[in-house]
């Protein structure tokens, strides 16, 4: 499990930032910072993202940047958390949304295989919740792109959450997006094998069972997270994960599992909506439900 991108760059980012490093230590979780870009052109914000690998000098850190940012940027990134990896962000909703958003994304595939190519570590191309569809992550193949963190349609949702402030989307997108069992399904119909990490509306144990079981590596969350950290406290926040740790074993088990590879052979059946959705683009369902 991973404790999704979240935050740095402030006095308070920094205390949240240790604090989820250090719950990522005891239980044996990995960890992305959040986007570093600020940190990059100010050095002074650094120890608000280098604080989670004083943390946790051994665990799985991810560092994160946008997929347009140029090589020397990405490389800062990956050595001011001595990251494992590299998620390269994906928010072109969330940007057209921001009245001062981004608005030009020329030459991002370009971009994201000089990144692979230079990166030292894994790069993971990650979305932020709007997930990717079949064809982008073939397209991001091409670039040498290899990890996916889904991060679809269904839990924080950046688009509404601009809106709310001054977003320019007038409410009219906050259903934008496909949601991450739907590009989930999607991505493991890729001819290649990929590494799949589930997010974006993760919200019980029995989410992150059934991602698993479907075909994800890795599950992840974020909101949630930061929302009880900050609202209740460190030790909440350790009780939470405590008891999602624990049904999601649970869950591994009633499904007659003891390993994630087991888990995976077991049939899945998807139903309703999801169903309707895949079968429109011509996934066979059924590949799931054939197992065991
Ligand atoms: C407060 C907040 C800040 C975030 N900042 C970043 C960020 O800097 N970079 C990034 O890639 N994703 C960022 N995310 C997105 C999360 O990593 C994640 O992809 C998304 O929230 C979906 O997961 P969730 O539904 O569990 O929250 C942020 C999420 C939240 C809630």
């Amino acid at each position: 499990m991973i404790i999704n991108a979240i935050t740095g760059g402030t006095d308070e980012a920094r205390r949240i930032n240790r604090s989820l490093a250090a719950l990522t230590r005891k239980y044996g979780l990995a960890m992305a910072v959040g986007s570093q870009t600020l940190a990059i052109h100010e050095p002074s914000l650094r120890p608000t993202f280098s604080v989670v690998r004083e943390e946790n000098p051994d665990g799985v850190i991810l560092a994160n940047v946008s997929a347009l940012s140029p090589i020397d940027e990405a490389l800062q990134a990956v050595e001011m958390v001595k990251a494992d990896g590299l998620q390269l962000h994906f928010n072109v909703a969330q940007e057209l949304a921001m009245p001062e958003g981004d608005r030009d994304f020329r030459g991002v595939l370009d971009n994201v295989a000089r990144l692979v190519k230079e990166s030292p570590v894994p790069v993971i191309a990650k979305e932020v919740g709007f997930g990717f569809s079949r064809e982008a992550a073939e397209k991001l193949l091409t670039a040498g792109i290899q990890h996916f963190d889904i991060g679809g349609k269904g839990g924080t949702n950046f688009v509404a959450i601009e809106d709310q402030r001054q977003g320019l989307f007038a409410h009219e997108f906050d259903d934008w997006g496909i949601p991450t069992a739907v590009s989930l399904a999607e991505l493991l119909t890729l001819e290649k094998h990929v590494h799949l990490t589930a997010t974006g509306g993760i919200r019980t144990a029995l989410d992150g069972v059934k991602a698993l079981a479907m075909g994800a590596h890795l599950i992840g969350m974020a909101g949630p997270l930061l929302k009880l950290l900050i609202n209740e406290g460190e030790s909440a926040l350790e009780n939470y994960l405590q008891g999602f740790l624990y049904r999601l074993k649970a869950g591994v088990l009633l499904a007659g599992a003891n390993s994630i590879e087991k888990l995976q052979q077991k049939p899945v059946i998807i139903s309703g909506k999801t169903a309707h959705w895949l079968s429109a683009r011509g996934i066979d369902i059924n590949r799931w439900a054939r197992r065991g």
